[in-house]
């Protein structure tokens, strides 16, 4: 390595010094060379993530490659970047990081920090782990999906290299689990530094009342710590990025209607500094973040789980929780794999109240009562308890293992969840009814993407000759949100009115396309996208992404073909109004471009029957009169007699009152009532449950395009389709999982016993 310039970094020997962790170095080190498997336990901000990666890179140098795994991929990021600064060296040598899409790393490349999906897909072609000498699966407290699978893949290599070793990194004290499935490995506990943290509770109300309000008792909350409470800074936990942007809006507004002159506050602080975090990337570009705010100023960091324990915003004084959390929730009942905003649990009320006190004395104000906090679960649910498994049982299959459901989890996921994966990658083509690989099952393993996605990829290469077009679709779904809100009520009117011009009669899936051909066509322009009120962040990433799944399709012998063009009505009117423009103002203007082909709309059809092969369990119907949606398959019979159901549209005025309704996004292009006109059937890439269930990039479909591929919804053996002869094993749960709908009117009840 070549020794790089140490001026031009700053010194940060005396802080890591100071950290906790720094004071158990040696004996960490020694736990690591003598123990396989080390379960080490900290509390956030106590120096693991970047410390002891650190420790092992100076000071054991028989461990050549170190790899570290994050849930998220902002956390890996900001990590190595951090770990980098400190060791003095460039980013990409001998610190780097890989996450999705994006990778920074070289040969010389010692310690890598990965998200724990990266490393997944990396250990399904290297089942030994060959690549490293340690793994840290760190923040196993998350319980992501992919660090549970994780688990159970490391344990299997422990065994094939002795070699190997293994540290778990925690940040609650629940790890009895981690070491007992590692056969008893020994736990190291780094005693933490806290100061106490008052707790403010809302009197009487119940978390069902708040969910509707959370945002509205954020801002009131952060405007009466600033305006009465001693200098500090501020964390606010809300669900996410929507709920930040508005809220970040409210706080603005109201910061500008103060007047400081003639109001008397108790509070010497008279500037606030806003700031948002979520899982987008440039939100942790702005180091202000984690500077101290200067003197007179009141820096407020409105967050997403993430800085529960994942990132740490150094200097908070003030904590506002509003007791809720964006999760992944699946309802095989319902087939429908949404987000919701749900509940925390008490272990994450406590993390969320510890980000307080940790340079001083703090407060936590809780936005519910002691009551709500009571009628919280203990500890959360594993994600792979409560996720559509898709992705990850495609996964184990593609590295062999079939019997999933003896796969050795440390949680097993029920095995109701398991079959509604093997059925859906049945239904996607991607397995036998043996629950084998199919050929196309292993060409969509091959895409980074999810199964669905690959799929819609596969069938616009072979069948549909729309591959060029799909790929963009892909990318951009791939990547995180492109319209961005703005903080001013106007700005934002005009940023809407602007979106508008991208709507495509067909659909959100269109409208992205047309938005990143029209952004390409500018030659990737950062202003265009600036002017459009779009992020150029999330574009930049969809065209990188659009260049790796041409390089997998490339890699697969994929054709990439561009869809058929057609002059439509509109174009026609298009055409003929730029053509009488150009003869009146030749003089003045520069004239339009007259390529013919500018002037032909792609031909969606083929488009939107591609994406029908993953989409078309996704189908909804419109009820007849009113702006609701429901399930079509769910409502045309319950999951489990989507074989014997009936190709008839459900009569809706029968439709049980259990199929929920699904709204339409209020972003989505089919939401503008011009473009949502006679829209019978639509297909939708997930649901968002915020109050009620909100389809997300909707796309109209007709029912034949549909009805073709429904011959695939067969009755299905479910012991031969899961290779299992113990469906039946104790962890099948006896009674009835709460689904989608259950959780939705409990929270209903509790507002309407409000009084
Ligand atoms: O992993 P753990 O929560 O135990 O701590 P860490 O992530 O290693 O962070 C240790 C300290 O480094 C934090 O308290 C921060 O003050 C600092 N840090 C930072 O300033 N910027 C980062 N990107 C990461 C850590
Ligand atoms: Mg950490």
């Amino acid at each position: 390595m070549a020794p790089a310039d140490t001026t031009q970094f700053p010194s940060y020997d005396t802080a890591r010094k100071e950290l906790p962790i720094y004071t158990y170095r040696e004996e960490l080190l020694e736990a690591i060379r003598d123990h396989q498997v080390l379960v080490v336990v900290g509390d956030t901000g106590s120096g693991k993530t970047t410390q002891l990666p650190q420790y092992v890179l100076e000071s054991l140098p028989e461990i050549r490659k170190i790899c570290v795994t994050q849930p998220r991929r902002i956390a890996a990021l900001s990590a190595a970047r951090r770990v980098a600064e400190e060791s003095k060296t460039r980013i990409g040598t001998v610190v780097g990081y890989s996450i999705r899409f994006e990778r920074r790393a070289s040969p010389e490349t010692r310690l890598l920090y990965v998200t724990d999906g990266t490393l997944l897909r990396a250990v399904e072609s290297d089942p030994e782990v060959r690549a490293y000498d340690l793994v840290i699966l760190d923040e196993a407290h998350e319980r992501s999906i992919e660090t549970d699978v994780l688990f159970g893949l490391l344990r299997r290599a422990c065994r094939l290299r002795p070699e190997l070793k293994i540290v778990v990194m925690s940040a609650t004290l629940d790890i009895d689990k981690f070491s007992d499935f590692f056969g008893e490995a020994p736990v190291f506990s780094i005693p933490g530094r806290m100061y106490a943290v008052d707790i403010f509770w809302q009197k009487q109300l119940k978390l069902g009342t708040a969910k509707a309000t959370f945002v509205r008792r954020a801002v009131d909350t952060v405007m009466h710590i600033h305006k009465n409470e001693e200098p500090g800074d501020v964390l606010v936990f809300l669900t996410g990025q929507s709920e930040i942007e508005q809220a970040i809006r409210m706080v603005q507004e109201a910061h500008d209607e103060l007047d400081y002159v003639d109001v008397k506050y108790r509070s010497r602080v008279r500037t606030i500094a806003l700031y948002p975090i979520f899982s987008a990337l440039e939100t942790l570009e702005q180091r202000a973040i984690f500077d101290p705010a200067p003197e007179g100023v009141r820096k407020v960091v409105f967050a997403t789980n993430i800085a529960q324990t994942s990132v740490t915003i150094p200097g908070i004084t003030y904590v506002v929780d509003s007791g809720f959390v964006k999760q992944k929730m699946y309802d095989p009942q319902t087939a429908i794999d949404a987000l919701m905003v749900v509940p925390i649990s008490q272990a994450a009320a406590t993390q969320r109240a510890g980000r307080a006190g940790r340079t001083g004395i703090g407060k936590v104000f809780r936005l519910y009562s002691r009551d709500a906090f009571d009628d919280m679960d203990a500890a959360t649910v594993p994600e792979i308890q409560r996720s559509a498994l898709l992705g990850t049982v495609l996964a184990l299959k593609t590295m062999g293992i079939d019997d999933i459901l003896n796969f050795e989890f440390i949680d097993p996921p029920d095995p109701d969840l398991v079959i509604a994966a093997t059925k859906q990658l049945f239904w996607l083509g991607a397995v036998d009814e043996h629950g084998h690989l199919t050929p196309l099952g292993k060409q969509m393993a091959a895409f980074p993407i999810s199964p669905y996605l690959s799929r819609t990829l596969v069938s616009a290469a072979l069948d549909f000759h729309c591959s060029y077009e799909m790929l963009v679709v892909a990318a951009m779904l791939s990547v995180e949100e492109v319209y961005a809100p703005q903080r001013s009520k106007k700005k934002q009117a005009a940023a809407e009115a602007c979106w508008q011009h991208f709507n495509d009669p067909t659909g959100d899936h269109l409208t992205l396309l047309r938005i990143f051909t029209e952004w390409e066509a500018t030659g990737f322009e950062k202003k265009w996208a600036f002017d459009n009120f779009l992020h150029h962040r999330a574009l930049r990433a969809a065209k990188e992404v659009r260049g790796q799944l041409e390089d997998v399709m490339r890699t697969l012998g994929l054709p990439i073909i561009k869809a058929a063009r057609i002059e439509s009505r509109h174009d026609r009117k298009r055409r003929k109004r730029d053509a009488r423009i150009a003869e009146t103002d030749s003089g003045h203007r520069q004239s339009r471009s007259t390529d013919y082909d500018d002037y032909r709309s792609v031909d969606a059809t083929s488009i939107l029957r591609a994406l029908c092969t993953a989409f078309y369990t996704n189908t909804a119907k419109k009820h007849p009169s009113r702006a609701v949606f429901y399930p079509y398959i769910a409502a045309v019979g319950a999951p489990d007699s989507y074989p014997t159901m009936t190709l008839q549209p459900p009569n809706t005025s029968s439709t049980p009152s259990s199929i929920m309704a699904l709204c339409l996004h209020p972003q989505s292009s089919l939401a503008d009532s011009h473009n949502g006109q006679q829209c019978d059937f639509v297909i939708y890439n997930d649901v968002q449950y915020v109050n009620r269930a909100t389809m997300r990039v909707v796309s109209k479909v007709h029912l034949d395009w549909v009805r073709v591929l429904m011959g695939r919804l067969t009755v299905l053996d479910e012991a031969r389709l899961t290779g299992s002869t113990s469906i039946t094993s104790p962890t099948r749960r006896t009674e009835r999982r709460p689904s989608l709908i259950d959780i939705a009117t409990r929270d209903l009840d509790a507002t309407d016993s409000q009084p």
